[in-house]
């Protein structure tokens, strides 16, 4: 792999910053964030050094999922500001030398879309065919698929006596693909706001899009394997990047529910047709045990390092992937997989450095970057997200689950867990409004803040600047190829990278007990120097082939050759 041309791959050695508007900062009294909140941090941002931003939905919609059921792809939602607060974010971004990238929902609208409202009771609606409708089967729904928030996946139209597919949502309407008109309609939309200086789009579970056109029934799950990566996915993509990203130059992200590295591979083929990368999830169900959410579970380790193993070597030289561990679909990684209490610093910097020394492009959420925690909520009436709030019906109301046993399970595994308002300093709200705002603050807001983080040169915030200039500075950290060192090591997670000048080994102590190593033969620890680490008094000492790492420790060794 090569950096053929850092105009067009500035994303190869940039990071990403992601920012929930609604949760990041309110520039007014409502309790909610808004696109002037993000202005005001700018700055902020450019100090952490970020090169993008990707901004979740700000879209007009009536918020049933927080922005990702829009209601007019050309508007902006009053909640969050103007059209021309918009255009001054992305100004006031490029002064800063920062790009914006929007998120793009096109598996679906929002049933209150107004395609929508002219299709629903209407067969004979110009817009009907935008969506997906099926008579009943038996009386009753078409087939067994399953929502993504709980329920069937068919919601019916009483009056047309037909059903309409919602893979989320009942409020969130999947759009049919497979009509030319609705692919003209996203390429339009697409387009409008590239033509405003958009750098480049965020896609939606966009590896849903091309349903098996059956719709048959799933007697072995619920369905997703007939419209996961489905039938005429990379037709689709390839069709909308040839009329808008590569007109544009646009980057692009795709997230990609349930996939396979044989599919992301094409989604994010070096040849650039379809997408520039894909957001995968396996690293992310390895506290799903049997690919079961909500349950309480210990995360797999082993099986975390399999993942890694395998995607970052599968993607090697044929596609490219983003790097992360949060975003606001995820509970926070220093509750999850590190440790909040005691060693919540070192195992937050431990964590960042195990993802940003992969191959790939690093997303921070917003948050990560001071290692904000779960809030650990203790009332159901805390949490606003529908899956949460859908789950807790199913799993308490109908399948008899205990509350507290349910309550558990959320504090571990609910979305709201990342949702929490930006923590800005010690003050009221912190700072993150002057009312109340419409999710409760995590309440550690008066030693985890932004403010702190900025004051502290051994902050989680300054690991973060650090990882994020390193990429810019050692190449092998971009282009090195990946070998798990220890894969069967129960407490280490080791890599290494290699490219034809440089070696990076890059070890991580994923506990609170010290535990040790010796680096592989053939590692010439003669000329090795630490890079970073994030205990106090590493980066000085000499490098020996024998490692002992402290509780949480991480150790970064870069050698100037070969291996
Ligand atoms: C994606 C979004 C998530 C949303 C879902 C439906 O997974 O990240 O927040 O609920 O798609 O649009």
């Amino acid at each position: 792999m090569t950096l053929t041309n850092p105009q067009t791959d500035w994303w190869k050695t940039a990071t990403v910053y992601q920012i929930y508007p609604k949760s990041f900062c309110d520039s007014g009294h409502k309790g909610t964030g808004d696109i002037q909140g993000i202005i005001s941090k700018l700055d902020y941002l450019k100090m952490l050094g970020i090169d993008a931003i990707w901004l979740t939905p700000v879209y007009q919609s009536p918020m049933v999922d927080n922005g990702y059921d829009i209601s007019d792809y050309y508007a902006i939602n009053p909640e969050f500001g103007t059209m021309a607060d918009f255009d001054q974010l992305l100004q006031e971004a490029h002064q800063r030398g920062i790009r914006l990238i929007m998120d793009i929902v096109v598996n679906h609208t929002s049933t209150a879309h107004h395609w929508f409202q002219s299709a629903l009771g209407d067969k004979n609606s110009p817009y009907r065919d935008y969506y997906v409708w099926k008579d009943p089967v038996n009386g009753g729904v078409p087939n067994n698929w399953q929502s993504k928030f709980g329920g069937s996946a068919w919601a019916l139209d009483e009056q047309t006596e037909q059903y309409y597919l919602h893979l989320f949502a009942t409020e969130q309407a999947d759009l049919n693909w497979e009509n030319p008109v609705v692919r003209r309609e996203v390429k339009d939309i697409i387009s409008f706001w590239a033509e405003k200086g958009v750098d480049g789009f965020r896609l939606d579970v966009i590896n849903l899009i091309s349903k098996q056109q059956d719709f048959p029934n799933d007697d072995q799950g619920d369905g997703r394997r007939f419209y996961t990566d489905g039938p005429r996915v990379h037709e689709y993509l390839q069709e909308i990047s040839e009329a808008v990203f590569q007109k544009y130059g646009s980057v692009t992200v795709g997230e990609m529910s349930s996939t396979t590295l044989e599919h992301c591979q094409r989604y994010s083929s070096l040849d650039g047709k379809e997408l520039s990368m894909v957001f995968n999830f396996h690293h992310l169900k390895v506290d799903y045990p049997n690919g079961e959410k909500w349950t309480q579970a210990p995360f797999d380790f082993l099986q975390l390092k399999q993942i890694f193993n395998h995607w970052q070597s599968g993607l090697n030289g044929k596609g490219w992937g983003a790097l992360f561990w949060c975003n606001h679909d995820q509970p926070r990684v220093v509750s999850r997989l590190g440790n909040d209490g005691r060693y919540r610093v070192e195992s937050a910097k431990m964590l960042a450095a195990s993802v940003h020394m992969m191959q790939g492009t690093p997303y921070v959420y917003q948050g990560e970057e001071i290692g904000m925690t779960n809030p650990g909520y203790e009332r159901i009436e805390q949490y606003h997200d529908v899956e949460s709030t859908n789950m807790y019906d199913i799993m308490v109301n109908q399948h008899g689950v205990p509350h507290a046993k349910m309550m558990a399970i959320l504090a571990q595994k609910s979305r709201d867990n990342s949702r929490t308002p930006m923590q800005w300093h010690a003050g009221d709200y912190a700072g993150f409004s002057q009312v109340a705002p419409w999710l409760d603050v995590a309440s550690n807001y008066q030693h985890i803040n932004a403010e702190q983080a900025v004051q502290d040169p051994n902050s989680v915030f300054y690991f973060y600047q650090r990882l994020i200039e390193l990429r810019k500075r050692v190449a092998v950290i971009t282009d090195g190829d990946y070998t798990d060192l220890l894969p069967e090591h129960p407490a280490l997670f080791a890599y290494r990278r290699c490219n034809s000048q440089q070696t990076l080994i890059c070890l991580n102590n994923y506990y609170a007990e010290e535990t040790e190593c010796v680096l592989p033969e053939g590692s010439d620890v003669s000329s090795a120097r630490y890079l970073l680490g994030n205990y106090a008094d590493l980066e000085a000492q000499t490098v020996h082939a024998h490692q002992v790492l402290r509780p949480y420790e991480t150790r970064v060794i870069l050698i100037e050759s070969p291996l």
